[in-house]
């Protein structure tokens, strides 16, 4: 009898699940496997019921979102939810697992292998906000190659419409004299936010560093004096020098609209609304006060799930293939709690198979540390990446293009 892998997918979506999805479904067919989707992640595996044939042929790589829909149940939190999730594993006859999902969706995964050891369960990675796995070691340059898990699949495509999203709004804010400041996702993690630098935001605040609002308003008084218009990003996770979530002190709600509990079950809280917060100080300081623009020109942006939804970009999906690929690799030669990696060597994306404690790092109370931008990517003082920084993305969305140049047109004089 064929051998069955079941497969799920945790989490926020992106736009290269279904990818990842089609890589494991052709190599296990290649193996002779047959593929079982598990729907709406972790919940469909303590629901038992919720399973579906997925060959090959029934997946689009390049649909965004995912075909089996997710979830952000933990398991965890739920008694004996662990325990179920492994009777089902059993009674839906699967021989392993593969889980793709963010951090919340991996430690699952991890507590569920412990439990049924006999079932291996391997995983890739997904999420636009990149923060599952590691920075380069401290101390020295800063070195890609060193990083584990490169980028999360999905990133790709996040990163490369953030910096389309900055490079297209510049013509608007050019064309009515504006400052306009745009929202990007990625919770605690300023990798969407530093992306916009690639599409020539001229200044991005992201979560890791505190936002200097008076040094902030310096730049963004001078920047309007000399250009007469500003594009810049803040991250939905930014802070104060106090601790203060900006997005704390605005209502989603207001924001965008988005609503519900303030807490998912993995305890993170719906974060939106900084730019807003960001917009009203630069009204009342540049606006208002130094009268240096009209305070109506000053607006805000929050792309929300735009910057999550549709298709992958070709990189995003290659890569995500691949992965899929690889974790049912792992799964064939009998590994289990890998992740499906990718690893930068001489500037090529490559895949490797990691240990989940290498990719998921712990703290000293057991809690996952996310990766989160690196001291040696960003200038706090120009609030702008390094070249390390730019040279990040170059794999991911392509090399940096010209800095932005204005028309030069010559005055008339008849
Ligand atoms: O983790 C992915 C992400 O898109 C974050 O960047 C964002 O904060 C969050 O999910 C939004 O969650 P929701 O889907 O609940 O709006």
């Amino acid at each position: 009898m064929a051998k069955r892998v079941g497969v799920l997918t945790g989490g926020g979506d992106t736009s290269a699940l279904n990818a990842t999805l089609k890589g494991v479904a052709l190599a296990a067919e290649n193996a002779s496997w047959e593929v079982v989707g598990i729907e709406e992640g972790w919940a469909g595996l303590l629901d038992g019921r919720m399973a579906v044939r997925l060959p090959a042929a029934a997946i689009d790589a390049d649909r965004g979102g995912t075909i089996l829909r997710s979830s952000r149940t933990n398991l965890r939190a739920i008694e004996g939810g662990v325990a179920q999730a492994a009777e089902h594993l059993d009674a839906l006859e699967l021989d392993a697992l593969i889980a793709v999902g963010g951090d919340d969706t991996l430690s699952v995964g991890v507590e569920l292998d412990r439990a049924r050891p006999d079932a291996p369960i391997n995983f890739v990675t997904k999420t636009i906000d990149n923060d599952v796995g590691t920075n380069s070691p401290e101390g020295g340059p800063y070195d890609f190659g060193a990083m584990r898990n490169y980028l999360c699949p999905g990133f790709p495509t996040a990163a490369a419409w953030l910096r389309r999203a900055a490079q297209d709004l510049r013509t608007t804010a050019y064309s009515h004299e504006r400052i306009v400041v745009l929202e990007a996702m990625g919770r605690t993690a300023g990798w969407l936010a530093l992306s916009t630098a690639l599409g020539h935001a001229d200044f991005v605040v992201i979560p890791e560093v505190p936002l200097q609002l008076d040094a902030l308003v310096e730049l963004v008084a001078e920047r309007f004096a000399r250009q007469r218009n500003v594009v810049m990003t803040i991250a939905e996770g930014a802070e104060l020098p106090n601790g203060t979530r900006i997005s704390d002190l605005v209502s989603y709600a207001v924001a965008d609209g988005r609503s519900g509990a303030d807490e998912d079950a993995f305890g993170h809280r719906r974060l939106g609304g900084a730019c807003l917060w960001v917009v009203e100080r630069l009204k009342e300081e540049i606006g208002e006060r130094r009268g240096l623009v009209r305070p109506a020109n000053i607006s805000g942006l929050i792309p929300s799930y735009l910057q999550r939804c549709g298709s992958p970009t070709p990189i995003d999906r290659d890569i995500a293939v691949r992965l899929g690929r690889a974790a049912m690799q792992a799964t064939l030669d009998g590994e289990t709690s890998r992740v499906a990696s990718p690893v930068l060597r001489d500037g090529r994306i490559d895949v490797a198979s990691l240990e989940v404690g290498d990719v998921l790092p712990l703290d000293s109370s057991g809690t996952i540390i996310p990766r989160t931008v690196d001291a040696r990517l960003y200038d706090p003082h120009t609030f702008a990446p390094t070249a390390d920084g730019l040279g990040y993305f170059e794999p991911i969305i392509g090399p940096f293009t010209q800095p932005y140049r204005d028309a030069t047109l010559e005055a008339y004089s008849p």
